[in-house]
């Protein structure tokens, strides 16, 4: 388990990370969430113990990353922002250096390394120095760094920062892969993301916690939850938005946009109702309009984290 008590982190008079408690088991990928300059980063460098906090502490696998850093450290992956690697290294030279300072010698380091190139598609560029590989290819090179000795603790710092919609992909599906075994954070800005990956989402805002929620929740604090969203063909949509508001269990319906013969409408619930869906149909039955779109709203990370965080 990792477990932040009370961290904080002051640059000067400015507090970048205020009074951050969280715990997080293995089996668990918490997306760490927020605005440019919440104090995400910031947070994952002192977990990792790669700067001082000025108050509080991290606990790694029952080791204190102030007092015990190097078993603390022994036990993390870190991959940080903006992959900070050796340019002048090859590939193959700079994860071979790594698995050494991680211990690996002999077959154990050549096994170590092939497995990691491998895993992270990097075998094809194994020889190239690292300055010559593209943005995404230097992000995957840090983030076999970060796995390649199989830590019990991954902290990935918007891990899928530069890559390609299919290496996104292949990275979320290699950190959902890695979970079971493992206690997983991840800062990201990709709601999606968030939403497709991770278990457990913490906002941080002006480096406080803001939410601490699985993202399934956090979707029902949306205003659009429950909301059922149409479009509708033909006939009259006023009419039917009208008719739609009257409806018991309803709070509000509107025509969002109209082009040409098509009209998008929202209708909001009082409360969220599952029955409300049918009532609307049989509505739309009865009027002049014919639906060629219907759904019920989920909620939307995008507008609570908005309202969250601004
Ligand atoms: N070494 C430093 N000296 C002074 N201020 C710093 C330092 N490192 C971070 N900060 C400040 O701390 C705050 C939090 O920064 P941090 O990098 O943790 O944000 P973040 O949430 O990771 O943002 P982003 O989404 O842009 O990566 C910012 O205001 C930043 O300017
Ligand atoms: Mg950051």
């Amino acid at each position: 388990m990792i477990e932040i008590r009370n961290l904080a982190k002051k640059f000067g008079t400015k507090t970048a990370v205020d009074d951050v408690s969280f715990k997080v088991e293995k089996g668990e990928i918490l997306g760490f969430l927020g605005p440019n300059a919440a104090g995400k980063s910031t947070t994952m460098r002192m977990i990792t113990g790669f700067i001082p906090p000025t108050s509080g502490t991290a606990v790694i696998g029952g080791h204190d990353i102030l007092t015990e850093s190097i078993p603390a450290r022994r036990k993390i992956g870190y991959l940080p922002e903006n992959a900070p690697v050796y340019p002048d290294m090859t590939v193959f030279d700079y994860l071979a250096f790594c698995a050494e300072i991680r211990g690996f010698r002999g077959g154990k380091r050549s096994r170590a390394v092939e497995e990691t190139l491998e895993k992270c598609f990097l075998t094809d560029v194994k020889r190239q120095t690292i300055n010559t590989l593209s943005k995404g290819f230097r992000q995957r090179v840090c983030f076999a760094q970060a796995i390649l000795h199989d830590p019990e603790y991954l902290i990935l710092d918007e891990p899928t920062d530069g890559l390609d919609p299919n290496q996104k992909h292949e990275v979320r599906l290699m950190i959902k892969e890695m979970a079971a075994r493992k206690a997983i954070i991840l800062s990201t800005h990709i709601l999606d993301e968030m939403d497709a990956v991770c278990t457990r989402a913490i906002i941080i805002s002006r480096g406080r916690i803001v939410a601490d929620d699985a993202p399934a929740n956090l979707k029902t604090r949306s205003n659009l939850h429950g909301a059922v969203s149409l479009t509708l063909q033909g006939g009259d949509p006023e009419a039917f938005v009208a008719k739609a508001a009257r409806i018991d269990g309803v709070a509000s319906a509107k025509i969002l946009e109209k082009e040409d013969d098509a009209a998008k409408v929202r209708i909001f619930p009082k409360a969220p109702d599952a029955a409300l869906l049918n009532t609307i149909l049989v509505a739309l039955s009865e009027s002049d309009c014919r639906a060629s779109d219907v759904f019920v709203e989920q909620g939307r990370l995008d507008e609570v984290f908005r309202r969250i965080t601004s």
